[in-house]
């Protein structure tokens, strides 16, 4: 294995630079333009969902660069999510997603989120008849049939607590491989990074520059004072050093670019080292939990009457 992957506790292991995929702009031939160059930039681990709407632009650049001979189908590594919508299916839902992607099998399928909407709720934001009660056994017996089936090679979770995280290990037949969950410089999941370490589960960092560039991120991150001294150090930029951090935390860091020039910036981190001075000091930055899940907070028809709830307090 390389220095720049993971082992997962499957035995597959997992490019720790991943690109991201969402962009709430989507257009098809932006974005598989974008993954096209970034697997000829070297970017091997690519994160969609069904709600992001980029599975079939995903899914034509993956083709199209193994037909052009850059890679193969065993070098890439493709994540997808389940849609809260879709918890009283996995198995057709993980289908639907492959034939989105022209694929026969994802490397992660993920539990977007530990909510689960009616069939319809085929939209980001729900509304307040759209929530159902979250049924976590049968949904991971689902995802657990998928990985029985060869649809998928791991199974995860996003956006879990390590309470929740708890209570699934409770009774599931496998154990996640993932957890994907915010992290970077300001929400750093120390506690979360020493639960799954203790139980296998590899953590994977959705918006490790804190999403700037988002209306729901911020540029907090990469405009931190200790943030930019580290990178006048060492000669590099902002975003180098937060992803930087997070790979030498040892986790995955999932960003999104579709700038030609912020995705070879982005790719460059692979090649710094951070000090130990430099860890010590991203240790002092405040913290801040940037996507705090709002919409998925009401008092009448979620399982989550406040934030609090919805993160157990590990917020
Ligand atoms: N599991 C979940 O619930 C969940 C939630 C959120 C996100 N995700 C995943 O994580 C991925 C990344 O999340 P994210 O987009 O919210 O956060 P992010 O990767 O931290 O930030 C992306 C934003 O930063 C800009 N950017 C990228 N590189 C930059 C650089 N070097 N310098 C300055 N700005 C830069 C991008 O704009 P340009 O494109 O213009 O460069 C974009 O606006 C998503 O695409 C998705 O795959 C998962």
């Amino acid at each position: 294995m390389k220095s720049n992957q993971a082992r997962l506790n499957t035995g597959n292991v997992v490019p720790l630079l991943g690109f991201g995929t969402y962009s709430c702009t989507y257009d098809y031939e932006t974005t598989q333009k974008a993954i096209y160059m970034a697997i000829k930039m070297g970017y091997r681990h690519f994160d969609t969902a069904k709600i992001y709407g980029s599975e079939p632009a995903l899914g034509k650049a993956v083709r199209e660069a193994i037909s052009d001979g850059l890679v193969d189908r065993e070098h890439i590594f493709v994540t997808s999510k389940l849609w809260s919508s879709d918890h009283h299916d996995p198995v057709s839902a993980l289908h639907h997603s492959l034939q989105n992607l022209g694929m026969e099998y994802v490397d992660l399928y993920l539990v977007h989120w530990p909510v689960r909407f009616k069939k319809w709720t085929d939209y980001p934001i729900p509304n307040e008849e759209d929530f159902e009660d979250l049924d976590l056994k049968a949904t991971w017996a689902g995802m657990e049939k998928c990985l029985q089936l060869g649809l998928c090679k791991a199974i995860g979770v996003s956006n879990f607590s390590t309470k929740k995280l708890q209570y699934l290990l409770d009774f599931a037949s496998i154990y996640p491989a993932v957890n994907q969950v915010e992290m970077h410089p300001m929400w750093r999941q120390n506690k979360m990074r020493k639960f799954c370490e203790d139980y296998k589960i590899h953590v994977s960092a959705y918006m490790p520059l804190g999403g700037p560039g988002n209306f729901w991120g911020s540029t907090f991150v990469i405009k931190d004072p200790i943030i930019l001294s580290i990178a006048k150090k060492h000669k590099v930029t902002p975003a180098q050093v937060a992803l930087r951090w997070g790979m030498q935390k040892g986790v995955s860091v999932i960003v999104k670019s579709f700038n030609e020039g912020r995705m070879r910036e982005n790719y460059g981190a692979i090649n710094l080292k951070l000090d130990d001075n430099d860890m010590v000091n991203i240790e002092k930055m405040v913290e801040i939990k940037i996507m705090r899940g709002d919409h998925l907070i009401n008092t009448t028809t979620s399982p989550y009457r406040t934030i609090e709830q919805l993160w157990d307090y590990e917020i």
